[in-house]
């Protein structure tokens, strides 16, 4: 009886926290990588966008995945519409970024760093009234030195001698390419030294793109016909995974494809984590009733809470390895809606799956709304993004609440709106400096390193509010 009654809490991202450890001079934030293997994919980040029609389209999934994250197309869409979007993504060619935004040598510091929150480019090139190249302002080096915002741009440019630069302005993007295969940005200049064009190694790299699947009838067409346009993986979307009918689309999955990873979930305990590792998933997604939309608990008081669920899977995944020696990364999704909650997560998972906190972006499906709450596509007057989730009323989606609820069918999200926080890269590149600077206190160089080493400890609700919060004080408004 014992085992069955846990009467320990459940707990939550933020009742951790991240403890420091000794830090080397070269673990600098432009050092450190957040780069994650995931069962032979790699990203340069993290993320992934949920599989929710408000969330992830062509937009989400385009930018997320220029960013080096990965969307996820949800599987409410037509097999069609998700083919259609990762053919437009995978055709998607950057190339170079032709009249930059280049600032003069009498910027200061100041202003170039406003430009920098403002549009989300690390890195700003430095210009003379006749655009003649003088060095390139980077974010992440200001961090780095002791310099002061009121000071002029040029005390921190790398100069010109440091870059790489091209002297041919005819330079084509092949050519740029094959440059770009050791150094992250080119800057071109024509003869007389004026800024031409920048290529960056991003850019012209392959944009991920993940597509759902259920486990219902069709799914074997559908994967089929998403891996043939160039998905880079497959995630089985599934409240609940621990069961039969996902352990035979992983066997039937890994019979037809070899070459992509399939990702599976949700599960919330050792158990379901060990089958599914057991069965095959090359990575394994934990989450129920922990998202931000979600009345599962509610409903029929099921779910756990997310950093407990994430850290019964991770035993999973300790012994699984030890039996076999393969490593299956984790998502950790639902319920992480801030960098803090990202850094927590990251002491224990390899990817984090968000959809609330990416529906707060321009680029989510979610219609957008002004302050009377009427749709509007002008960017000025957007206020809010709609938001939905699989199982509400506009977006029931049958398939992802399975085969029980499947005649009985009851709603397990709702509807809402999220305040907009404009476009998704500057405030992504925000909380990934956040996120770093979080590794770089605790000695981490990269996210691998992250998992073995960081120490997290959990706070006494009390404690949570005090260190969690201001106190004491009046917040200037
Ligand atoms: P969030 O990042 O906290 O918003 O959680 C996103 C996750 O919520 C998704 O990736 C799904 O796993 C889950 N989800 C999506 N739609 C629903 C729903 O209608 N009910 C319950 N959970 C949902």
């Amino acid at each position: 009886m014992a085992d069955r009654v846990i009467l320990e809490a459940g707990k939550t991202f933020s009742e951790f926290s991240l403890l420091t450890n000794f830090t080397s001079k070269d673990c600098t934030l432009q050092k450190i990588s957040l780069g994650s293997n995931l069962g032979g994919m790699k990203l340069r980040l993290p993320f992934m966008s949920a599989a929710m029609t408000s969330v992830t389209g062509y937009e989400m999934a385009l930018s997320l995945g220029k960013e080096g994250g990965i969307g996820v197309l949800p599987a409410r869409l037509s097999i069609k519409e998700q083919v259609e979007i990762i053919e437009k993504i995978k055709g998607y060619e950057m190339g170079f970024v032709e009249d930059p935004i280049a600032v003069r040598e009498t910027a200061t510091i100041d202003e170039v760093v406003r430009l920098v929150e403002k549009h989300g480019h690390s890195k700003v090139p430095i210009a003379d009234r006749n655009n003649v190249f003088l060095g390139l302002f980077s974010f992440d080096k200001y961090l780095e030195t002791n310099a002061t915002p009121g000071e002029s741009v040029t005390t921190i440019m790398i100069e010109p001698k440091d870059l790489p630069c091209s002297k041919n302005p005819n330079i084509s993007l092949d050519e740029a390419k094959s440059e770009l295969t050791e150094k992250n940005y080119l800057v071109v200049l024509d003869e007389l030294g004026r800024l031409v064009k920048i290529a960056f190694r991003k850019d012209v790299e392959n944009i991920a793109v993940g597509a759902a699947i259920s486990t219902h009838k069709g799914w074997k067409n559908r994967a089929k016909s998403c891996i043939d346009a160039g998905a880079d993986m497959i995630v089985v979307d599934t409240s609940d995974a621990f069961n039969e009918f996902t352990m035979k689309v992983i066997k039937e999955f890994k019979e037809m494809n070899d070459s992509i990873p399939i990702c599976v979930g949700n599960i919330i305990t050792y158990d379901g984590a060990k089958y599914l590792m057991e069965n095959g998933a090359d990575l394994v997604k934990i989450g129920m009733s922990s998202g931000s939309i979600c009345t599962t608990q509610r409903e029929k008081a099921t779910g756990r809470a997310p950093m407990t669920a994430l850290l019964n899977a991770a035993r999973a995944r300790t012994d699984f390895q030890k039996d076999t020696g393969k490593y299956v990364p984790l998502v950790i999704d639902g319920g992480v809606s801030a960098a803090g909650d990202m850094i927590i997560a990251l002491t224990v998972a390899d990817v984090v799956m968000m959809g609330g906190y990416f529906n707060h972006f321009f680029e989510a499906e979610g219609e957008k709304l002004d302050e009377n709450m009427q749709v509007t596509n002008h960017e000025p007057d957007i206020k809010y993004v709609a938001t939905w989730g699989e199982g509400s009323a506009r977006a029931r989606n049958l398939d992802r609440y399975g085969h029980v609820a499947r005649k009985t069918f009851f709603a397990e999200g709702e509807e809402g709106t999220v305040e907009n926080w404009g476009r998704l890269k500057p405030k992504l590149k925000q909380d990934i400096r956040k996120i770093k600077a979080a590794l770089s206190n605790t000695g981490c160089m990269n996210l691998e390193e992250f998992r073995n080493k960081a120490v997290i400890e959990l706070m006494s609700t009390y404690t949570q509010q005090i260190v969690g919060n201001t106190h004491n004080m009046q917040v200037k408004e």
